[in-house]
């Protein structure tokens, strides 16, 4: 295919302004562990991990993006992975409930950080990892369950946000949070426009994948060697995407159907088991 045929087929990918919170992984390392990415006994290098969380932040704000901090607690290293730490949206906080008793005290944590910045709070009555399970496309709340965020929790967000909450079921303990395999592509879509996603198949049961083969026949199918790395876990602007460097097929992809890839090296926060997603939490006014 040629330049031009390449322009012409794909649609014109528009940005629009994003605003997210992060946490700088100033106390960050690997002491326990609760996914199959962490090995305790292998040394971190906790600065190695501020200065890649560092190129992440400056490409958010060479994005343009408004990036809100919230201060890092010491003895909560997995902080760092602010997509865990609620689910914003309307102006409202839905805050979580995490699985394991070490990310428990985040919970409360990021629920006094949207307090203090005029969200309008609800502490969750079930267990839930935020966005890290949560992903709005389009109208719509995509839900993941299996391994951390309850089901209980999907009925508990239709009836907050009063929007369709479709549960998906996780089947690979790699691949335990929603946003591990699920990226989502146009996150401000224009009115009659449908969103697209880009998602890992074998992430998903087969009730699932059906749901999700039915609702997003365009989607981009994103190969185990790219997963392998989390390369899936990337945030979208609409038309640049951050996503992890090694992850080159799925460049390959995005490029193809007119999007910006944008590579970053997170090599450190994915001994913790997150990428560039987890470290980001949208806020929605
Ligand atoms: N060590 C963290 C955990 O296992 C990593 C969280 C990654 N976050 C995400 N949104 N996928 O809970």
């Amino acid at each position: 295919m040629t330049m031009t045929e390449t322009a012409t087929a794909a649609p014109k990918r528009v940005p629009s302004k994003r605003t997210v919170l992060m946490c700088r992984p100033d106390y960050f390392t690997v002491s326990y562990r609760i996914n199959p990415w962490m090995h305790p006994e292998d040394p971190t290098d906790t600065s190695l991990a501020v200065k890649q969380w560092e190129v992440l932040y400056q490409t958010y704000l060479d994005l343009g993006f408004d990036v809100q901090l919230v201060d890092p607690i010491e003895g909560l290293p997995d902080m760092v992975y602010a997509a865990n730490g609620g689910f914003v949206l309307d102006n409202i906080a839905y805050g979580a409930s995490f699985t394991y008793p070490e990310r428990q005290p985040e919970g409360p944590a990021y629920m006094a950080w949207f307090g203090a910045n005029g969200f309008e709070v609800r502490a969750p009555d079930n267990v839930n990892e935020g966005e890290g399970d949560f992903l709005l496309v389009g109208d719509v709340i995509l839900a993941g369950m299996g391994f951390r965020t309850a089901s209980q929790s999907h009925e508990e967000l239709a009836r907050i946000f009063g929007r369709q909450v479709i549960t998906l079921n996780l089947i690979n303990p790699s691949f335990y949070h929603l946003d591990t395999a699920i990226a989502v592509l146009d996150p401000s879509p224009a009115p009659g426009e449908q969103p697209n996603i880009a998602y890992l198949p074998s992430a998903f049961d087969e009730a699932s994948l059906a749901i999700l083969r039915d609702r997003y026949p365009d989607a981009v199918i994103v190969t185990e060697e790219d997963a392998a790395f989390l390369g899936l876990n990337s945030y979208s602007d609409g038309y640049n995407i951050v996503i992890a460097a090694r992850a080159k097929d799925f460049e390959r992809q995005l490029r193809e159907r007119g999007y910006n890839p944008i590579g970053v090296d997170l090599s450190e926060l994915l001994l913790g088991g997150g990428g560039v997603k987890c470290c980001t939490l949208e806020l929605r006014r």
